[in-house]
């Protein structure tokens, strides 16, 4: 890993970003985070991250300090320090923007901790391999159940992970690309780090935001990928023989666009590769994503030609 750090507006190397043990974001998991990438050296979708950064907060009674200029320009900052997003092809960055409740007593109180930690790291942008949009990955329907969205709500993006954490540990123990959870009622929810959709007689589904899941980005983005490809994308409640009777089936997430899945543990999904639904998808995602215009120097976008 080689990582560049902002920890509260000040640049370091991975080695030297530290943040204090009494931290309640490192004591309790209070915090809340988004992960965004860029393309062509530019945060994808920056407002929507940042209004589910401060939705995320809220329900924590977190205040997230800055305003949306001041964490762009962080994260600008720290971009170039890392020598990425040159907007030149050359290297694309993975970029975490983490929130916490900040130093305080050992103590649930937080009137014990006056200011929040904001903390962004930044690394290059890993993609899945490409065997894994050419052929397809299998997953794991694992036994942890989501959280309950009157326990920990799983709309939040939060920094306390180990709901998500237990269930991709149960995945890779059976060599699966990531890991399916049911909600409380047994229906299905989302992937540990990523949401879920299957195919069905030519129509995207995907479980609502009510069976208790994060309210992905990319996931909401892919409604509006179908809308132009003349493909309906819609919510439904799943059940496990949807996935298994699916015609075909992917995942979503930030940073790993649209992966088809073509097996759950020993079953094959439809014909065991790709599907021309998540190919067109996946298409459409990236033709828009890739649209994403670099800055100028002046630090505004370009018009579109
Ligand atoms: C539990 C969970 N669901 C879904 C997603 C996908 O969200 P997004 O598309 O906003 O990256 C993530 C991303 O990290 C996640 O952690």
């Amino acid at each position: 890993m080689s990582a560049t750090v902002n920890v509260n507006g000040r640049v370091f190397d991975e080695k030297s970003a530290v943040v204090s043990v009494f931290d309640h974001g490192f004591l309790y998991g209070e915090g809340v985070y988004e992960t965004l990438r860029t393309y062509n050296g530019q945060p994808f979708l920056f407002d929507r991250h940042t209004w589910r950064l401060r939705k995320s907060a809220e329900m924590l009674s977190l205040s997230v300090p800055i305003p949306d200029a001041e964490i762009d320009r962080r994260i600008r900052e720290t971009l170039r320090a890392a020598g990425l997003g040159a907007g030149d092809g050359s290297s694309e960055a993975y970029i975490r923007v983490l929130v916490t409740r900040g130093v305080g007593e050992i103590s649930y109180d937080p009137a014990s901790c006056p200011e929040p930690s904001i903390v962004i790291i930044v690394k290059p942008q890993v993609d899945p391999p490409p065997e894994a949009f050419e052929l397809g990955v299998t997953v794991a329907l694992v036994p942890i159940v989501r959280n309950h969205p009157g326990s920990v709500n799983p709309l939040i993006k939060s920094n306390n992970l180990l709901n998500n954490a237990l269930a991709m540990q149960e995945a890779f123990r059976r060599g699966a690309f990531e890991g399916v959870m049911r909600n409380y009622k047994g229906e299905l929810a989302e992937c540990t780090t990523a949401n879920l959709f299957v195919v069905k007689h030519g129509a995207a589904l995907t479980p609502p935001v009510d069976a208790g899941l994060l309210a992905g980005l990319t996931r909401e983005f892919l409604f509006e990928v179908g809308a132009d490809a003349g493909i309906p994308v819609r919510e439904q409640t799943l059940k496990d023989d949807d996935l298994f009777g699916a015609d075909e089936a992917f995942l979503t997430s930030t940073t790993r666009e649209v992966v088809p899945i073509v097996g759950v543990d020993e079953r094959t999904i439809g014909s065991g590769l790709p599907g021309p639904i998540t190919r067109a998808l996946l298409a459409g995602y990236r033709k828009r994503a890739r649209a994403t215009r670099p800055l100028t120097a002046a630090g505004t976008r370009r018009p579109e030609l």
